[in-house]
């Protein structure tokens, strides 16, 4: 675990610098805004440990996956979010030396990053042999109100001589990928440019990308005017110039950069939008600027703040990832999807995984469910896609890829893209969560059934009948659990595929008498027939679930009790993660679960499942559990809260919001876990607040952590808005909007009216 993270509850502060743990650093001040983001590299560049990247969303290019030795039904094709044109470029010349804070003398680093207006900056002081000093101030954001725009004002102060200063801020798009495998050299290609717009295009899937620099020199705030001279070479534009800075006197370089890809633009269009959007702003300085993104930053906390008193760590580690979560996902683009390491990373290549269902969507609905709408879109717009998915493994109906950009399944490891077929129902899920959270029954006719009963078809397909025991099995599946491949009944993928085929045979005949003509429709177009309808239900109804009764636990999966039986707090220290110490054999034969499984299936229908199912399943697999996923211990803190180990609940919860802030899983060094950050916050909202929906009625039942003396946040639910505030004596639940509505509280029922509220002492739950 790291602890070099510093600040406050709205900023990340990183006092001194770690040259080892630069990598680290660099993912934890990434930057994004939906469109287009990167690491938080160094503008002058570093010559030490630095992964250097930017990435627009969606773009991408179709790597080859690399097999030993390839069999029918993997994927051949890799699509990957590439790095892409460096815009943050900018070379700084100081007495004839170049700035590089591996070989340049200086001190008093500091690092900052602001989540209320998402500003970044940057400090040191350089002093050279000759004793002659400068303070460096650097500071950049990335708009969020013009998103194709990034800033950056990178001022130099000589405290003790007369400075020769040259600089040239570029734009470079002779650029590397560490983890495509395209043998290329590079994977984009140049299409025209000029002095000031550069436009290079993806090599293979052709999309085109335009950066525009405008740069201003000032002198102590005025605006100066020195020549820049353009360099212009191959796929790299700068503007170069040098002048001499009087002692005291700060030289304020500001960059501009404006880009447009080709995702929602004509290609012919790119350039020109980049060129017009870049003028638009040109009589505006870098703070102006920085006021609207900042005014629309107020917005959104205003909304989606979670406030936590009496725990700093705590609140500043929720709202990293409230910041880091909304900034790499804005949620109007229906082509776009949430990736693991969003911006922050080349790893996962920008792909969506299940991550987005599960671990996303349970917390965008309780904040924006018109954004988990669009994210619906998505995969039902990969609903043919995923139909010739399972065609290639030669299956019925639909099987949605593990890992993809455009449907298409975009991964190499076969025990990943093959056998984590679990991810399947993930899209089911996220429906009927969508559905019964926001009452929108037109969904489910418009879109929803048409993914349900192709997944469905799939389940019914892949299924084994066992004559002898007049069951339906899953043979030869991973499960969440990533540690144990190829197993036999995988218990979260067999409840969860038998939750799907009832659900699914449920909805249509719900469909039937709801809208009879979509239903007839959506029939004729899939051929589904009524036969087929029960036959997912007697599937459903057969379908083998995984129990002990000796030890009154679910078995994760057929053998998993042979497994060599260790508890997690018996392995030493310097052996964890044990991913990173441990051969694969190793892991593979002992009873190490990577991440919640079984438990994870406790949350998703935890009305289903009883307390006592709960912490008996709970007690056991805890112990066996490594968290090495980052989306493990986020699901068993809200099953702690809800069965009664508070502390346990808390430190689970530490460890899920502070993952890469302390760098839990040491990994961060490759990017952040984005998705995780979703996750950790459905324990503040569902475990802590314990806000639930269950048979139309939401329900509250708050249980904050002892350390806290105030919890708050807005959620939404069923159509209305809830400011909920919990101290240690009272609970406080407002409707601040939509109509009245019958609500649980602590398993009481209450009429709650608008803009009225709710209070109660609760000084005796203490
Ligand atoms: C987890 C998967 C997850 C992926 C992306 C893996 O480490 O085991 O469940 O989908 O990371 O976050």
């Amino acid at each position: 675990m790291k602890n070099i993270m510093e600040g406050d509850e709205w900023n990340i502060v990183q006092n001194g610098f770690y040259p080892e743990d630069n990598l680290f650093t660099e993912s934890i001040f990434s930057l994004s805004n939906g469109y287009m983001g990167g690491r938080g590299n160094f503008e002058e560049g570093y010559s030490g440990k630095t992964l250097r990247s930017f990435f627009h969303a969606g773009i991408y290019y179709p790597d080859k996956s690399l097999y030993g030795w390839y069999k029918i039904g993997y994927p051949k094709i890799n699509n990957v979010v590439i790095n892409s044109t460096d815009i943050i470029g900018i070379k700084i010349f100081i007495n004839g030396n170049k700035l590089d804070l591996a070989h340049t003398n200086f001190k008093n680093f500091k690092m900052v990053l602001n989540m209320k207006n998402g500003l970044l900056e940057r400090s040191f002081l350089i002093i050279d042999e000759l004793k002659r000093e400068i303070i460096v101030k650097v500071k950049r954001f990335l708009s969020i109100h013009n998103k194709n725009l990034l800033a950056i004002s990178y001022s130099l102060t000589p405290l003790n001589h007369e400075a020769h200063i040259g600089s040239e801020p570029y734009m470079n798009c002779l650029i590397k990928n560490e983890d495509a495998q395209g043998k290329e050299e590079t994977l984009w290609e140049e299409v025209s440019k000029d002095d000031r717009t550069l436009v290079v295009k993806t090599k293979k899937t052709e999309f085109h990308l335009a950066s525009s620099m405008n740069v201003k020199i000032y002198e102590n705030k005025k605006l100066k005017d020195v020549p820049l001279i353009p360099v212009i070479k191959d796929r790299y534009i700068g503007h170069r110039f040098e002048m001499n800075v009087k002692e005291g006197k700060t030289l304020e370089i500001e960059k501009y950069v404006s880009c447009y890809n080709s995702l929602n633009t004509l290609k012919s269009e790119v350039a020109m939008k980049s060129k017009e959007n870049l003028e638009s702003v040109t009589s505006y300085g870098f703070n102006d600027l920085l006021s609207v993104s900042e005014k629309l930053w107020r917005k959104k906390w205003d909304e989606m703040d979670i406030e936590i008193d009496g725990d700093v760590s705590a609140q500043q580690a929720t709202r990293y990832n409230l910041f880091m979560l909304n900034s790499t996902f804005t949620g109007e683009d229906k082509k776009l999807n949430i990736s693991p390491k969003g911006f922050s990373g080349e790893k996962y290549g920008g792909s969506t995984y299940w991550d987005t269902e599960i671990f996303c969507i349970p917390y965008l609905l309780h904040t924006e469910p018109e954004v988990v709408k669009n994210l619906l879109l998505y995969r039902y717009n990969h609903l043919q896609k995923a139909i010739e998915n399972a065609k290639l493994l030669g299956l019925k109906g639909a099987l949605y890829p593990m890992i993809t950009l455009d449907g298409s399944e975009g991964h190499a490891e076969w025990e990943i893209t093959l056998m984590e077929i679990h991810r399947n129902s993930a899209m089911v899920y996220a429906i009927y969560n969508y559905i019964r959270s926001t009452d929108d029954y037109d969904y489910m006719a418009d879109y929803g059934f048409e993914v349900i009963g192709n997944v469905a078809r799939f389940w019914a397909d892949r299924v084994t009948y066992k004559k002898d025991r007049d069951i339906y099995v899953i043979l030869g599946v991973t499960g969440p659990d990533e540690f144990h491949n190829n197993v036999n009944n995988d218990w979260y993928t067999n409840f969860m595929a038998k939750w799907v085929l009832d659900y699914a045979y449920k909805q249509a005949g719900w469909l039937k008498g709801y809208n009879r003509q979509k239903y007839k429709e959506i029939c004729k177009k899939y051929n589904f027939t009524e036969e087929e309808f029960d036959d997912w239900e007697n599937i459903s109804k057969k379908l083998y679930i995984n129990k002990n009764e000796e030890l009154d636990v679910y078995i994760q999966f057929d053998g998993y009790l042979e497994m060599e039986d260790i508890l997690a707090s018996k392995i030493a220290k310097k052996m964890l993660p044990i991913v990173q110490h441990w051969s694969w054999d190793r892991i593979n034969r002992s009873c190490m679960i990577k991440q919640a499984d079984v438990v994870l299936g406790l949350f998703l229908f935890d009305d289903v499942f009883t307390l006592k199912e709960k912490k008996d399943n709970f007690d056991f697999y805890e112990p066996r559990t490594m968290h090495e996923s980052s989306l493990s211990a986020c699901i068993y803190s809200i099953i702690a809260s809800e069965i009664g180990y508070g502390d346990k609940a808390y430190n689970l919860y530490e460890r899920a919001s502070r993952l890469d802030l302390n760098d839990y899983n040491n990994d961060t060094i490759h990017g952040l876990h984005i998705t995780a950050m979703g996750g950790s916050l459905i324990p503040v909202i569902m475990g802590f607040g314990g806000v639930r929906i269950y048979d139309g009625i939401i329900s509250f039942n708050p249980r904050m952590p002892k350390a806290w003396k105030r919890l708050s946040f807005r959620i939404n639910a069923r159509k209305r808005r809830f400011l909920l505030t919990i101290t240690r004596d009272k609970l406080h639940i407002k409707l601040e909007s939509g109509d009245n509505i019958l609500i649980e509280v602590y398993g009481k029922k209450y009429q709650i009216s608008k803009s009225k509220f709710l209070e109660m002492d609760i000084s005796s739950n203490d």
